[in-house]
């Protein structure tokens, strides 16, 4: 809806299509009927154009992309140029986030004006698509070519007053904006308004145009990792330096190009992905989902461990306003931990105070007594990994904390059941499973065992909700669904090198793919420890090699590779010990190749007989990726997550998965295609015989004979 008022000689045009104000298709067509018969009243001198509520306008109705309805008359496109083209000098007023479209709008009017709340951003190129409307053809000849790629390649919102500093705004007021911006309408004259068409501008820094260009190029280059937006958006820009109409020309030839890529429908994909996990319902039981279980109210919670994950965690709850009981056993770690918590929301706080917002007073108590989780509603456990240990402590905490109080845990992959089994409160009992750094990755993998209630879920979800996470439902396995899915990455990144890559082939390769860091660097990220030590308790290895009487190159019915253990041996954890798959200068984080591991990589080739071999980046890209698509598939197949979009999301905001891609099983699905994916492990089967992994699960199979694809299986497969 938009409403038309007078205040005088002011028409003013307002935008009430709650919450959002998108500008759909019956928006659009009252703005512009609104705007006509401002034209055409003779009392009105100018217009106003501004929204109702809590913004301004978020922009294009999502909704109607991929359909005819954002080609329906007037399209956004025909509205900017209307205002645009105005015979009365037409003002936006802006309030609240105004994105996209509403840009293009304020961009197009002859002026415009905000109050201090307000914030400004293009965030299409999150979707894969470039803004257009004239946006990157107006945009620089406003703000300038520095400004303009940073706003159309990054997404990057402006405050309001960062606006009015860049030249995006004409004046910033501090509230009352309708009156003040009726006020300014009524001051603004209408002789000059030719002068005010930014389209007759040109670009202020055209001197130093190529030298700008150049250096966002090279930088984008790098950045966007395979991603087509952000660089179709630059050479968007760079059109702004021709004239306005041959800008246009390129710029809708651009638009129309994302508009149609796999890149732009993926992305829209993973937008809607995120969403509809919310929605979640158990995999195999429909009956209990969002809608007909409540959530428990949670207002304060106990955090088991203060170490990263515990600490990261207790950030995340005390950003969100909750009441936390930090416990440990380690007094200097808890004392660590708490001055950690300290910094990092006096950190956030005063970034929320900047933008607005309203900073959360610090709820946390730090303690080495259990007996003061007594009266948590929720109680988090984060202490090492070891079943054993976890058993231990859950059984105190049923102990010591109130009946009703829901005991997570945050293990990485730990029986959810064997850890309930120590309670006497199994329904109360549930894997909440937060990827590092906890107090900034989005994503929350909910495990749900045999006995955990509805209600013990849905406080769960409705907690991941609170604190900003997106939260998703899966069933109990060893690694729970992502874990399980990326351990296989790893396990074939090392058969690479045993046949005769390099670590750094291997992480260029998936590096080009998308991903920010190969396995190789984020293992030495993370530290080759971590899953030394699993390997170990796991059986698999020894902490002097081999178990006893156990072929070098196979475990457990399976082929292995001991590189990553006999590094580990050498003391070569990663960054944390200056060496690992890498070595690195002190002090730095840049991997540099090392003559070392390359000996000891070759040394083994010798010794096993592997016959060194050249290593094409596409063969290394489908090693690393089919096997963890093809546990995808057998996890459906086992009704361990809703769908694929629940994988995807995992994969996307818990492993870096390259997000134009859409996740692992919508490339799979609509990029690999499920014939070649199902070809491809037949083939990689036929050479690895010993890998369990390469065995096509029957879901693939039976999908690739049907014909069918993930997207027409999964349909329907939501509430
Ligand atoms: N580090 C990661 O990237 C990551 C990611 C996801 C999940 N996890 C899981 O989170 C858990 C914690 O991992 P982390 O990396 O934070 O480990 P960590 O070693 O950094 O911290 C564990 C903390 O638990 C404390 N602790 C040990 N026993 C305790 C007890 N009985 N009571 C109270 N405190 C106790 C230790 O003193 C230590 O400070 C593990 O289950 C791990 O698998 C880790």
């Amino acid at each position: 809806m938009a409403e038309c008022a007078t205040y005088g000689t002011v028409a003013v045009l307002q935008i009430n299509d709650p919450p959002l104000n998108v500008l759909g298709h019956d928006v659009r067509s009252q703005l512009m009927s609104g705007l006509q018969q401002a034209l055409q009243d003779k009392a009105v001198r100018s217009i106003v154009i501004m929204g109702k509520g809590q913004t301004f306008t978020a922009g294009a109705d999502v909704k109607e992309f991929g359909t005819e309805k954002v080609f329906w008359e007037p399209t956004l496109h025909s509205l900017v140029e209307a205002v645009s083209a105005a015979t009365k000098p037409v003002v936006t007023a802006i309030h609240g986030t105004t994105l996209g479209g509403g840009v293009a709008l304020a961009l197009a009017s002859h002026y415009r004006l905000a109050d201090s709340s307000a914030k400004m951003g293009l965030p299409e190129v999150q979707l894969g698509i470039l803004p257009t409307c004239g946006v990157t053809q107006r945009l620089p000849r406003l703000v300038g070519l520095q400004t303009a790629v940073r706003m159309v390649t990054s997404g990057q919102t402006l405050s309001a007053q960062q606006a009015l500093t860049a030249g995006l705004l004409d004046k910033v007021v501090p509230d009352d904006l309708l009156k003040k911006a009726v006020g300014f309408a009524r001051s603004v004259d209408v002789q000059g308004l030719e002068a005010r068409r930014v389209s007759s501008w040109t670009v202020p820094d055209v001197d130093r145009a190529e030298d700008v260009l150049d250096a966002a190029r090279k930088t984008l280059v790098r950045r966007s990792r395979g991603a087509i937006a952000p660089l179709t958006g630059l050479q968007a820009i760079q059109a702004s330096l021709l004239p306005f109409e041959t800008g246009m020309k390129r710029e809708a030839e651009l638009g129309r190009y994302l508009w149609t890529s796999w890149q732009a429908a993926a992305l829209r994909y993973a937008f809607f992905a995120e969403r509809a996990v919310k929605r979640w319902h158990i995999p195999r039981n429909k009956n209990v989902n969002y809608r007909t279980v409540e959530p428990m109210d949670i207002k304060s919670v106990g955090v088991l461990g203060a170490g990263t994950m515990g600490i990261g965690i207790s950030i995340s709850l005390l950003q969100a306003g909750l009441k936390v009981v930090l416990t440990e056993v380690n007094k200097a770690q808890l004392d660590k931990g708490k001055s950690y918590c300290k910094f990092w929301l006096k950190k956030s706080n005063s970034n929320t105070e900047l933008s607005g917002g309203k900073p959360q007073p610090m709820q946390l108590r730090a303690t080495t007594d259990y007996s003061q989780l007594r009266e948590v509603d929720l109680v988090i456990e984060a202490v090492f990994e070891d079943l054993a240990l976890k058993k231990k402590v859950f059984r105190q905490l049923d102990a010591v904390t109130n009946p009703r109080t829901i005991l997570a845990t945050n293990t990485s992959g730990l029986d959810i059941d064997k850890i309930a089994a120590a309670t006497q409160r199994p329904d109360k009992v549930i894997g909440t499973h937060f990827f590092s750094p906890a107090q900034v990755m989005r994503l929350l993998e909910n495990i749900y065992g045999r006995h955990t209630s509805g209600e013990t879920i849905a406080t769960a979800m409705q907690l991941g909700a609170t604190i900003g996470k997106v939260g998703v439902l899966v069933g109990n396995c060893p690694g729970f669904v992502g874990n399980r899915m990326k351990g296989l990455n790893f396990t074939e990144a090392m058969f690479l090198l045993e046949e005769g890559a390099d670590p750094q082939d291997v992480d260029k390769a998936l590096e080009e793919f998308g991903f920010a860091m190969g396995p190789f660097r984020v293992s030495d990220l993370a530290g080759g420890d971590v899953h030394w030590r699993r390997r170990i308790q796991a059986g698999l290895t020894t902490e002097h090699g081999p178990p006893p009487y156990t072929p070098v190159l196979y475990r457990q019915g399976n082929r292995y590779s001991p590189l990553a253990d006999m590094l580990c041996m050498q003391g070569r954890f990663g960054q944390k010990t200056g060496a690992g798959w890498y070595r690195y200068k002190s002090g730095s984080r840049t991997a540099l190749p090392d003559a070392e591991v390359h000996r000891l990589i070759h040394k083994h080739r010798q010794d096993h007989g592997f016959q060194r071999r050249n290593i094409s980046s596409q063969e290394i890209v489908e090693r690393c990726l089919f096997p963890l698509i093809n546990e995808g598939f057998r996890i459906l197949e086992e009704g361990l997550a809703a769908g694929p979009q629940d994988i995807d999301v995992i994969f996307l905001l818990g492993f870096g998965w390259p997000r134009h891609t859409g996740g692992p099983m919508y490339y799979a699905d609509k990029v690999v295609g499920l014939g070649n994916l199902l070809q491809s492990l037949e083939k990689y089967r036929a050479h690895h015989p010993r890998s369990a992994h390469w065995v096509p699960s029957s879901l693939l199979r039976k999908m690739a004979a049907q014909g069918t694809s993930l997207s027409i299986w999964a349909a329907g497969s939501r509430l």
